[in-house]
């Protein structure tokens, strides 16, 4: 048996500008889509045209997710400044989408994952050579770690 990898997609969901690309002919692509057997969609927007207006918020794009989710019946990823642990937490745990996915936050943070799992009592896999520098007051994070 073939193992299953699934297969997504990148959608703009809007690309902000009147007469442009808007959310329900996503709403008809991401039928089509899923039709053919795509597996999930990464919704994002468009940030290419000058004429655009967007108002800017964190987590401004969860909810054309949370509507393709919702319509389509499909998976999805939100993106889109969602840099706190405790959102990112909430667009999932709410249901608006399936997974969150953060760009900038990261590129600022290349730790974000550490600490967001420290935040929300979670816990993370870290190699054994970092074992050592897990904070005292989060001696449960990295899971499974030993120091002799
Ligand atoms: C200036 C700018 C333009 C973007 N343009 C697009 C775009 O045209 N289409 C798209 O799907 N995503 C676009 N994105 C979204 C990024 O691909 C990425 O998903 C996003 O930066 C993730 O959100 P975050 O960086 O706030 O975590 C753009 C992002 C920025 C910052």
């Amino acid at each position: 048996m073939q193992p299953f990898r699934p297969a997504g997609i990148r959608v703009s969901a809007t690309d902000w500008v009147e007469d442009g690309w808007d959310i329900e002919q996503t709403l008809a692509f991401a039928a089509a889509l899923k039709v053919r057997g795509c597996d999930f969609l990464d919704v994002s927007t468009g940030g290419l045209s000058p004429q655009q207006k967007i108002s800017l918020s964190p987590g401004y794009q969860v909810p054309f997710a949370e509507r393709l989710k919702r319509d389509v019946g499909m998976p999805t990823i939100a993106v889109g400044l969602i840099t706190e642990a405790r959102h990112a937490e909430s667009i999932v745990a709410s249901g608006q989408a399936d997974m969150v996915a953060l760009a900038r936050g990261i590129l600022y943070d290349p730790r974000w994952p550490w600490h967001a799992a420290a935040e929300l009592g979670a816990q993370v896999d870290a190699p054994p050579q970092y074992w050592r520098c897990q904070p005292r007051e989060l001696k449960a994070l990295f899971r499974d770690a030993r120091i002799s």
